[in-house]
């Protein structure tokens, strides 16, 4: 047997495979999406992704203290509430439930690093991401009260305002509001390339907000690819700090594209339905639960991605420090 190349020599044992391994998961490339909501006493986790936990403010010191421990340095913050019309009036509510949140992190967990999701959808009883008007929702007016959104959380304490709505343009308007508010120093996280996605289905229920019809007109079409190349073009020149690809695993093509093209840390988010896709699949007893976790997020960081905003973070976090 004449063979001199042989790939398997670098597989031998686990120190090999270590030195070698081209990717890493670190504790630090973990960002965990928090549900914050009105009322006391509150913390429950989702009927099949327990990692999509809702707690009410009262509940989040011991959990944000846990999140500390475990070396978490960013969580994402979205609002659930009952409080919902047509205009999605109590986003700008001052002491609503995400910026009570913001507030206590700020001032009792000053090194975790607070992003929060912009857009109206918690806070309209059509569950559209902003103005819902003839059956259409209203671009510009959006971006006002987007803007405003934004300064409020800022305001409050947020570092990263993170708007995951798809209006044209939002990016700009935002950044010009922050900026004439002083807050010239507040990243904007872009949901640049958000897809129409089934995998939304946990999220929406957690938050009981399913849009009338779908969200077609605004997030992006899975069979598009050079569309997101525009949509980063655009984001990059509208001032975005970070640019964020969801879903993540289905769209790891576009991971890559950002990663080539954009010198901006590029973000993955790790949606619910794709978490409720591991549970399943480890409560059906058909693959293990650490190993699942672990080669998701993984795959995700191959592809490209610098930060992954997950609902296995913890489970993650605690993964990595026992590898
Ligand atoms: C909407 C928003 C969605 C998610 C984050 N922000 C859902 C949607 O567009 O309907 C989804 C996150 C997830 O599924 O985990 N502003």
């Amino acid at each position: 047997m004449d063979l001199s190349l042989r790939p398997r020599r670098l597989r031998q044992n686990p120190q090999i495979r270590d030195l070698v391994a081209e990717t890493s998961l670190r504790v630090k490339d973990l960002m965990y999406p928090i549900f914050v909501t009105d009322g006391k006493g509150l913390r429950s986790p989702h009927r099949v992704v327990p990692g999509i936990l809702t707690v009410s403010v009262d509940k989040l010191a011991p959990l944000m203290k846990e999140i500390q421990d475990l070396g978490i340095l960013s969580v994402l913050l979205f609002g659930v509430t009952q409080k919902k019309d047509a205009k999605g009036t109590e986003a700008l509510n001052k002491s609503g439930p995400v910026v009570t949140a913001i507030k206590l992190i700020r001032d009792s967990f000053p090194n975790i690093q607070i992003a929060t999701d912009v857009a109206l959808d918690p806070y309209t009883d059509h569950g559209h991401d902003g103005i819902f008007e003839n059956g259409y929702v209203q671009n510009d007016a959006t971006i006002e009260v987007l803007a405003k959104m934004s300064v409020l959380h800022a305001q409050a304490g947020a570092q990263i305002v993170a708007p995951s709505d798809m209006m044209d343009g939002r990016v700009a308007g935002i950044r010009e509001e922050l900026d004439e508010a002083s807050l010239e120093n507040t990243l904007i996280l872009s949901y640049t390339a958000k897809y129409a996605s089934a995998l939304y289905g946990p999220f929406r229920e957690t938050l009981d907000a399913k849009p009338v019809g779908d969200k077609k007109t605004y997030q992006m079409d899975c069979r598009n690819r050079r569309e997101a190349l525009r949509e980063l073009e655009l984001d990059l020149a509208e001032g975005a700090d970070m640019v964020m690809v969801k879903p993540a695993t289905w769209y790891q093509d576009i991971i890559a594209d950002f990663k080539e093209r954009s010198e901006v840390p590029v973000v993955a988010y790790h949606v619910s339905g794709e978490a409720a896709m591991i549970e399943v699949g480890v409560q059906a007893g058909l693959f293990d639960r650490d190993r699942a976790i672990l080669e998701s997020l993984v795959g995700i960081k191959r592809a490209g991605a610098d930060l992954i905003a997950t609902y296995h973070a913890l489970d993650a976090a605690k993964l990595i420090q026992n590898l």
